[in-house]
């Protein structure tokens, strides 16, 4: 019973941590104290951040007690705030593909959404539309962009097929890019490898014009995108054996119809 209690508390103490955090990646406050390097006191954290001291105080006080920040307690002094490298190494934007901070923010934001439709989902059984996460595709670009910079082509492409794909790319071949969402990875890619195709699909039309405006700040002339459901690319699409590889990054687990989805992909493949 007392470890039951024990883990309960700790989940919730865990959850408002978890709130703290999305507010200190968002706000970027720990890149503030992770570029300054040193130990902060609240008024040089307030002038370096440009936000408000009473709430930073507040805030600092569930970093420390969490165990985020480390706090130094002087007798005649000032308290200073420190946020040691190696946790920034985790929760800035500086940490690339190891970013974890930017996923503090996905419980949050999924609650602000989505709780009040899926309480109601468990009485009526209805489901809950894509329209209700009006965030969603900004936060997942934010992901996209810690995931995908400094690893997709650098890392992962050649790693697949031991090279084998990285060369196919380099000569020039057709890929596609199923639930492209704004479209990061696909025009990473095409930038890449100028001498391939490439098409990102996706089901959100707000999605795609982002990705069409990415691909025209990149400059990129071998792209294009389309709005298509990857549930019905069979019925629908003119694209029968019509790809050399078919990517999809993050976006075949949330579908709705995520087989129909897989077979879509063996329809498209040469
Ligand atoms: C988790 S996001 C991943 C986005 C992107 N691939 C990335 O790596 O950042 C999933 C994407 O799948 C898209 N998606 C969901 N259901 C889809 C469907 N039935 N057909 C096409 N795209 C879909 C969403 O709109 C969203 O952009």
């Amino acid at each position: 019973m007392a470890d039951f209690s024990d883990k309960l508390v700790q989940i919730l103490n865990y959850g408002s941590l978890n709130l703290g955090l999305g507010i200190g990646y968002a706000l970027e406050i720990f890149d503030v104290m992770d570029e300054k390097g040193s130990a902060l006191t609240l008024g040089e954290l307030a002038g370096a951040t440009g936000l408000n001291s009473r709430y930073l105080k507040e805030w600092l006080g569930i970093m420390v007690t969490g165990g985020i920040i480390e706090m130094t307690k002087k007798p005649d002094n000032d308290d200073t705030f420190f946020l040691p490298s190696s946790h920034g190494d985790l929760l800035c934007r500086r940490a690339g593909n190891n970013n974890l901070g930017v996923y503090t923010q996905e419980i949050p934001l999924l609650t602000a959404c989505a709780m009040n439709a899926v309480k109601q989902g468990f009485k009526t059984g209805q489901g809950v539309p894509f329209s209700i996460y009006p965030d969603f595709q900004a936060f997942m670009s934010e992901l996209a962009e810690a995931k995908h910079r400094k690893v997709l082509i650098q890392e992962f492409i050649p790693y697949v097929d031991q090279g084998r794909l990285e060369k196919r790319l380099q000569q020039g071949i057709r890929v596609c890019d199923i639930g492209c969402g704004q479209g990061v990875a696909v025009c990473l890619m095409a930038q890449a490898y100028p001498k391939s195709e490439f098409v990102g699909m996706d089901n959100h039309e707000k999605a795609l014009e982002q990705a069409r405006a990415l691909s025209e700040s990149f400059g990129l002339s071998n792209i294009a995108f389309i709005n298509q459901d990857a549930a019905e690319i069979r019925e629908a699409s003119k694209f029968g054996q019509y790809f050399d590889y078919v990517c999809a990054f993050d976006a075949i687990h949330d579908q709705s119809h995520p087989l129909d989805a897989l077979k879509g992909v063996k329809y498209m493949l040469r």
